[in-house]
């Protein structure tokens, strides 16, 4: 019989380490999180500072290339992600292949996935240029893929980027012009937008950037692994949290009913969530979260949302979760989701929306990720290893003996 423990003990030593929760998968320069603390760094630079005082592509440029950019920079540096934000014409054939009530999500995976089949020159990852290319081709695409997938959702015409707009501004005027009808921009949403963006940008090692670094550490092409990333995000424990949690008020629709979803909360027994609460890595407060409800209250103010119905429920819940022994003891604070998808809600993206945004403005932290390991010479493909519980060496059984 096969002893399973000395097969083991000949491999030599490794961690098991269920979730990663104290193994570093790589070095990297780019964000740097205390989670006790609350802080979050880019590139050295506290978020609230970033949020206040730049916008989201200063951001990027500095998270791609590790310094702020002179203004001459940023002005190149804008310039040339304007210049790649049209998709290639053919692209639209493939929205239109598309059922009309695919989730976005489903449509950027695929879409973003082909642009692999389009940018020939970008699989070749040993050159420095193509690498760089490849990188302002994702930031300049993916508003227009999102708000793509949004259009198509609606049965609305596709509105092209309009180059005299800012990234935000570009958006939203994706998003939300429909032809015939003069639309406007409000500063205010754009502003909103924009620092939806930067607080999103990255986040470190987080599980759809792990994604992108596991996909990239084999050699795969930028496309490919962005397409990854955004799979990942996807899921309802990371960025599809945004959606889940208002679906989650929605779902409570009324204050009185907050004490049982609060209960059920505790129950052990009952695998439910609060969505929007918690975070792995931020166990005093996501300082994304205070710059995200400062922005929140902005855009309520500015639209005249008074209390909705939902909007009354989430702050009910807030200041209950703040204020429960069970979430005060297990360190639960509202996340950076629980107050994005209010802004969501209230500038008109439906729900599917929420985590297509959060992939768009993600996508800089993932090619800086990438570009990173790309360019670091100790580079190795990434294999984690496995605790095997299963059966140990037996014989095949034939079919009439079983
Ligand atoms: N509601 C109720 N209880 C919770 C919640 C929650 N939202 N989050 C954690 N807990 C409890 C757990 O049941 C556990 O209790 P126990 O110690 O009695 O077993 C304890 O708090 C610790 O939870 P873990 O799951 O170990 O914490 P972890 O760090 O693994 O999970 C996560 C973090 C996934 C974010 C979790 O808090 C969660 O599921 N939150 C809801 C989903 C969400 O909002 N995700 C967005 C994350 S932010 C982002 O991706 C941008």
């Amino acid at each position: 019989v096969l002893d399973i423990t000395k097969l083991y003990a000949q491999a030599g030593v490794f961690t098991f380490d269920p979730g990663f929760t104290s193994t570093a998968s790589c070095e990297s320069s780019i964000t740097f999180i205390a989670g006790g603390k609350g802080e979050l760094l880019y590139r050295g630079y506290p978020i609230d500072q970033l949020a206040e005082k730049s916008s989201y592509l200063e951001v990027c440029y500095l998270l791609l290339n590790g310094e702020l950019p002179t203004t001459a920079q940023l002005e190149e540096f804008t310039h040339t992600v304007t210049n790649h934000t049209m998709l290639h014409d053919q692209m639209n054939n493939l929205f239109r292949g598309f059922r009309r009530d695919a989730h976005p999500m489903a449509i950027m995976c695929g879409v973003v996935g082909a642009l692999s089949a389009f940018y020939h020159d970008s699989a070749d990852i040993t050159d420095e240029k193509q690498r760089e290319i490849a990188s302002i081709r994702m930031i300049a695409k993916i508003p227009t893929i999102a708000a793509y997938a949004f259009k198509y959702s609606v049965g609305q015409p596709f509105v092209y980027p309009d180059n005299n707009l800012d990234y935000a501004s570009n958006f939203l005027r994706m998003c939300f012009a429909v032809p015939a009808e003069d639309y406007v921009v409000n500063p205010i949403l754009s502003k909103a937008m924009d620092r939806i963006f930067t607080l999103h940008a990255d986040h470190e090692q987080n599980a759809s950037t792990s994604t992108v670094r596991l996909a990239g550490s084999s050699g795969a092409n930028p496309f490919a692994c962005i397409a990854a990333g955004i799979a990942c995000l996807w899921g309802p424990a990371h960025g599809g949290a945004n959606e889940a949690c208002l679906n989650m008020l929605r779902e409570i629709g009324t204050v009185d009913r907050i004490p049982e979803y609060i209960a059920r909360a505790k129950d052990k027994s009952d695998p439910f969530r609060l969505m929007g609460f918690g975070h792995r890595v931020y166990k005093n407060f996501d300082p994304r979260a205070t710059v995200m409800k400062e922005s929140a209250d902005e855009v309520l103010d500015l639209l005249g949302i008074e209390d909705n119905e939902t909007l009354k429920v989430a702050k009910a819940l807030e200041k209950i979760a703040l204020e429960d022994p069970y979430f005060v003891e297990k360190k639960l604070y509202p996340n950076v989701d629980f107050y994005s998808g209010i802004i969501l809600d209230a500038m008109g993206f439906p729900t599917s929306m929420f985590t297509p945004i959060f992939a768009l403005s993600r996508t800089v932290g993932w090619i800086a990720q990438w570009k990173e390991m790309i360019g670091d010479p100790k580079l190795k493909i990434g294999r984690p290893r496995q605790l095997y519980t299963g059966a140990t060496n037996r014989d095949y059984v034939d079919m009439a003996e079983r």
